[in-house]
């Protein structure tokens, strides 16, 4: 098999419901959520394009036109802006596509899963290895450090087989992740010899649970093609990676950082205040606030 030699394009799976949401998904998608800022969407998109990847593919459905909106050029707000001379806000908002980043929208028809969302990219990704984002799990690197995807991509130019991000989880939070088993291969690095789908605490093979950061190989669109539905009804991506453990081989990397799971409330709410505290504009305020809050 040939080298695969850098990562060009990442897949943002963003067709789910967004149940977890309610009401505030019911009309836009939680992508376009935001942290204190900035839409969920961006910051994925920030960390795909600082790892170097300049084709983004956004696998979309019904409501998300807000998503294909944010990346356009928003010709009204583009003239007011320039005719008033706010120049610092113009290159805010051109800021958010920059010139060499390409974006191509596919449309999930229904949501029949993550795998089968990401199946919906094949045609787009082709032959390249590629990475997929899940906008809803927010990744901080560490101060000063790579970004979850840059220690990715870097660690996937070596191993040359899909990756996982992979975290350690309480054991009574195992339920709600992807659980890889297997053998260290490095520093932070595992050599999967099994993955499993939200298994029980009494089930769960380890507690290393996978985070929404990939980089997968071309051959899971095989593995996905041609899988039954899984857990929930749904077409899993879990399955198609788990096949590819059988046939490619399949790696876990524990990055270093943190990660919010902005899908779930409490996740979202613990993003906003550790994020606006390192904002530059509200941070200091903003700690003042919480200091002075009695409750
Ligand atoms: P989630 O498991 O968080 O599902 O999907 P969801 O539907 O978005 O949210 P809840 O559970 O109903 O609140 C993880 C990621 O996979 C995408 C979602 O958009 C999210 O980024 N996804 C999921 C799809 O693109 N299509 C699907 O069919 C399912």
């Amino acid at each position: 098999m040939n080298k695969f030699t850098r990562i060009s394009k990442a897949v943002f799976p963003v067709a789910g419901l967004g149940t977890r949401f309610l009401p505030a998904t019911k009309a836009q998608p939680k992508e376009m959520m935001p942290v204190v800022d900035k839409p969920l969407v961006q910051y994925a998109v920030e960390e795909a394009y600082g790892a170097g990847i300049r084709h983004m593919i956004f696998v979309t459905g019904r409501n998300k036109r807000a998503i294909e909106d944010h990346f356009d050029t928003a010709y009204e707000l583009e003239t007011e802006l320039e005719a008033s001379q706010k120049h610092d806000l113009l290159a805010l908002v051109h800021s958010i596509k920059p010139d060499d980043m390409d974006c191509t929208y596919v449309r999930q028809p229904r949501s029949l899963g993550l795998g089968h969302a990401v199946l919906c990219s094949e045609a787009l990704v082709g032959d390249d290895a590629f990475a997929v984002l899940l906008a809803d799990d927010l990744m901080v690197g560490l101060d000063g450090g790579p970004s979850v995807l840059k220690q990715m991509v870097d660690q996937f130019l070596e191993v040359q087989t899909s990756l996982l991000a992979v975290q350690e989880v309480p054991l009574e939070h195992v339920n709600r992740y992807g659980i890889v088993a297997g053998q260290s291969a490095g520093e932070r690095l595992i050599k999967v010899a099994a993955m499993v789908e939200k298994p029980d605490p009494k089930d769960a093979p380890s507690r290393m649970g996978v985070a929404g950061r990939y980089i997968l190989t071309p051959g899971v669109f095989g593995h996905i093609r041609n899988q039954k539905r899984g857990a929930g009804g749904e077409i899993q991506l879990t399955d198609g990676i788990a096949a590819l453990i059988q046939t490619e081989g399949v790696h876990a990397l524990q990055y270093q950082g943190r990660r919010y799971d902005c899908g779930s409330k409490q996740g979202f709410l613990e993003a906003t205040v550790e994020l606006a505290l390192k904002h530059p504009e509200v941070g200091p305020g903003f700690q003042e606030y919480l200091r002075a809050f009695k409750g």
